[in-house]
Parts: C-alpha cells; structure tokens; sequence
C-alpha cells in the first residue's frame, strides 16, 4: 500500500514520451502512488502516440490536462511532492512569474505558495533557452521561493538546439532519487 502521493507534471518537452516507463514505472514499484497532470501540449503528445491512456491504466488515476468544472470534484489524491519533468523552458518562466493559465501550472503555482509540499523541477531546456535574457531570473525566483531545481551538467548539461547525442536520455534514476530525498518519510532506493 502507497503511503505517498506524487504529482508528476509534465510538459513539452524531451522525454516526455518516456515518463509511464522511465519514471511513473518505477516510482510506483519506489511505493509511490502517482497522480499526472499534463500541460495542453503534453496532453496531445501523448495522446497522439496512444500512452496517455496507457500512463492513466498504469497509474489506476485520471491524467488531468484540462481544468475541472466548478461543480466537479478533484479527481487526484492530496499530493506529497510535486516533480515537474520534463519542465520546458516554457513552463519554468511561466512558473517563476506565477502564470497559471493551465491545469498544470495552476497546481504548481499553488502549491509554491503552500509550505510543507516539496516541489522538484527538472528544466529539459537547451544552451538557447539558457541564454535568453530572462532565465537566471526565472530560477533565482523558484530558488527563492525553495523550488528543488535539478541544473547543471550533473543533471542535464547544456547543448546547443538540435546538438544533444543521439538517444541521449534524461537521468531519470537520479531524479526520483531527488524526489525521494525531500520527501519526509520517503526512503531512498537508488537504482543508479
Ligand atoms: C518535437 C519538439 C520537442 C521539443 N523539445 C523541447 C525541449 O526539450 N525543451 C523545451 O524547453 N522546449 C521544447 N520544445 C518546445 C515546447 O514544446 C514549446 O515551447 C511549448 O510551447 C511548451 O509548452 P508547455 O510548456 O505548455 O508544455 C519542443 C517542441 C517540439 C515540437
């Protein structure tokens, strides 16, 4: 029986097409439960290539992507962590300015402003959204506000657009190895 919950976000970006197998798989088999929420994008991905409903059987949860009715219950669980991966360029500003014009960014911008939530970003970005002139601000925000952000060549090195090696995959281990180390009472089971 799962004694925790994970709100795994996931935006358009690389790897996306990996997180029922990569990520939601084995943080299930870590004794998380997992409940998705999907950025519009993300949520045609996936259901293009057939696994949104795949990630919801693996699951046993609804993938949210769009907004409840006001009459309509929540169909997720309360959340312990929240884990956006993989989190756009996009997505990352948008969450440091507090934008929250989605389902998936208007439960990470709420639960920034709630204490007690973990949050982990893991931003899939490349050198170009590196040096957009905005983005050192974007995450000296989220750094401030306690937002878990996994930067650096440990995590993701930078490479220019289109330049990352072939078949190049996220460090998927490493990062619910994050999750579970901000997660009171979650212990972890690295599998690096
Ligand atoms: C095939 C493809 C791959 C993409 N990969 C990335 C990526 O790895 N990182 C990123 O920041 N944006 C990437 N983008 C751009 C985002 O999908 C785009 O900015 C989108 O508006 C993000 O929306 P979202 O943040 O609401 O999911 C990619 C776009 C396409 C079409």
């Amino acid at each position: 029986m799962s004694t925790h919950t994970l709100g795994l976000i996931g935006s358009a970006a690389g790897g996306l097409e990996n997180i029922r197998t990569s990520l939601i798989e084995p943080a299930i088999t870590r004794g998380w439960q997992v409940a998705v929420t999907l950025t519009p994008t993300a949520g045609t991905w996936l259901e293009d290539t057939g696994e949104l409903a795949r990630v919801e059987t693996s699951t046993g949860l609804p993938c949210r992507v769009a907004p409840r009715m006001p009459r309509e219950a929540s169909p997720h669980p309360p959340i312990d962590c929240f884990l956006v991966c993989p989190a756009s360029a996009n997505t990352v500003a948008k969450l440091a300015l507090g934008l929250a014009d989605n389902q998936a960014l208007t439960t990470v911008c709420e639960a920034i402003g709630t204490q007690g939530v973990p949050i982990v970003v893991f931003p899939r970005i490349n050198a170009a959204h590196a040096r957009q002139p905005a983005w050192e601000s974007h995450l000296s925000a989220l750094n401030s506000a306690g937002v878990h952000l996994l930067t650096g060549d440990e995590y993701w090195p930078l490479h220019e657009p289109r330049g990352a090696p072939a078949g190049k995959d996220l460090p998927w281990a490493r990062i619910l190895d994050a999750v579970d180390s901000v997660t009171p009472g979650q212990s972890t089971s690295s599998t690096d």
